[in-house]
């Protein structure tokens, strides 16, 4: 009995430090718990790239000869990529702090990838309200955000000049 709890505790302790990174499969094979194909470079280009183009669109102005021109979106639909834009950096931050994804420090990897998650979900309910100068000033912190795990996480040789 004793020998049971003792094993049973182990157990406990292994399952709440960390989440199992195997799981074992209707046949009894054991498979990853997530695909981990997608390196970050990738996600970045794949998924959070385009999905931060989607959300800088929910505020623009071209400047011309003839003065400004508002670019914003106006319908539902434009909004709406906006929107899908901001759920996907979610999404994708939520990838980024997998433990195959993880870089050291981790505290600091953890908090970047959380800021950036703050400011999409600002971005999704701005984008819901159609709120183009919350969009305005989101864009900027976005942007300042991506930057900010770059300097501190991008391989110099993997950085645009
Ligand atoms: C938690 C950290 C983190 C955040 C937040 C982050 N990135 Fe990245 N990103 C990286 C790392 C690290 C690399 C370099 C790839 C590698 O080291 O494997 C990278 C690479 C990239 C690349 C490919 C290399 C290049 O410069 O062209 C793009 C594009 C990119 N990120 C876009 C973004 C955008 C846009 C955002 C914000 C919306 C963002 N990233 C937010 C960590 C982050």
């Amino acid at each position: 009995m004793r020998l049971v709890l003792a094993a049973l505790g182990a157990f406990v302790a292994v399952s709440c430090s960390r989440p199992p990174e195997t799981a074992v499969t209707a046949t009894g094979a054991t498979a990853p718990l997530y695909n981990a194909d997608l390196d970050v470079n990738e996600l970045m280009l794949h998924v959070m790239e385009p999905a931060a183009y989607d959300f800088w669109r929910g505020w623009g102005i071209i400047y011309t000869a003839e003065g400004t021109r508002d670019i914003s979106p106006r319908t539902s639909q434009e909004w709406l990529e906006v929107e899908n834009g901001a759920a996907t950096m979610i999404a994708a931050t939520n990838v980024l702090m997998l433990p195959h994804f993880v870089r050291k420090p981790e505290d600091e990897w953890y908090q970047a990838a959380k800021n950036l998650a703050d400011i999409a979900k600002a971005g999704k309910d701005a984008a819901e309200a159609q709120d183009k100068q919350a969009m305005y000033d989101l864009g900027g912190k976005l942007d300042e955000a991506c930057d900010a795990c770059h300097d501190k996480f991008q391989p110099p040789e993997l950085r645009k000049p």
